[in-house]
């Protein structure tokens, strides 16, 4: 069987944010039937503009929507600043509105605040709007205060625990619903 494709994007451009370091963690966490590929891009989609959408869609927006086709799921991990989503996860959310890619792409989610709800809820509401499908609602990495990097993270027993099993439960409810691509 091939393995699970899954593309990690963080909402965070911070340098040691602890969204994108949980993202790295689940690459190294991940079994061999797993693979974890990380959108490391973000910083470089620029603002969306529905005007170029049609005739010149930015490179690393094609790149972004080849990666998401390509894609068993999504696990995004994103902050929340003023009870918002990050300005940067909204604006990449933004180009793949209108494309084909998004469209019934299983979802993981992780909050690395617990206190982050407003995001969060506003994050859900998006992303059910946009047809994807959220199976993993709720994946609660408190990293906040904690200083941990993504070693930290990953021989955090607790923690990389909850990752590898949050990993587990999304791929088998990507089988099963027959989204595991071959
Ligand atoms: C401008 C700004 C606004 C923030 N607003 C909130 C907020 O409304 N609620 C919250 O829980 N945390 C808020 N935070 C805290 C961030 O969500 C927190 O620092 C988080 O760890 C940032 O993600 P990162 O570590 O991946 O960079 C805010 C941080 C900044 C810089």
């Amino acid at each position: 069987m091939k393995p699970y494709r899954l593309l990690a994007l963080s909402g965070s451009l911070r340098s040691s944010s602890y969204n994108t370091a949980t993202t790295q963690a689940l690459q190294h966490l991940a079994p061999t039937n797993i693979q974890v590929a990380l959108f490391e891009k973000m910083a470089n989609i620029p603002l969306f503009n529905p005007d170029l959408e049609a005739h010149s869609t930015p490179e690393t927006v094609q790149q972004l929507k080849a990666a998401i086709a390509a894609a068993d799921g999504l696990v995004i991990s994103s902050p929340e600043y003023a009870h918002g989503i990050s300005g940067v996860m909204k604006n990449a959310l933004d180009w793949l509105v209108s494309g084909e890619e998004f469209i019934d792409k299983p979802i993981m989610l992780i909050n690395t605040s617990p206190r982050a709800t407003h995001a969060q809820a506003a994050l859900k509401e998006v992303l059910q709007t946009m047809s994807g499908i959220i199976l993993i609602p709720t994946t609660d990495i408190p990293l906040l205060g904690s200083g941990l990097d993504v070693h930290g993270l990953m021989h955090h027993a607790e923690l990389s625990n909850t990752l590898a099993q949050a990993l587990h439960q999304f791929c088998t409810a990507i089988e099963g619903l027959n989204l595991h691509k071959n």
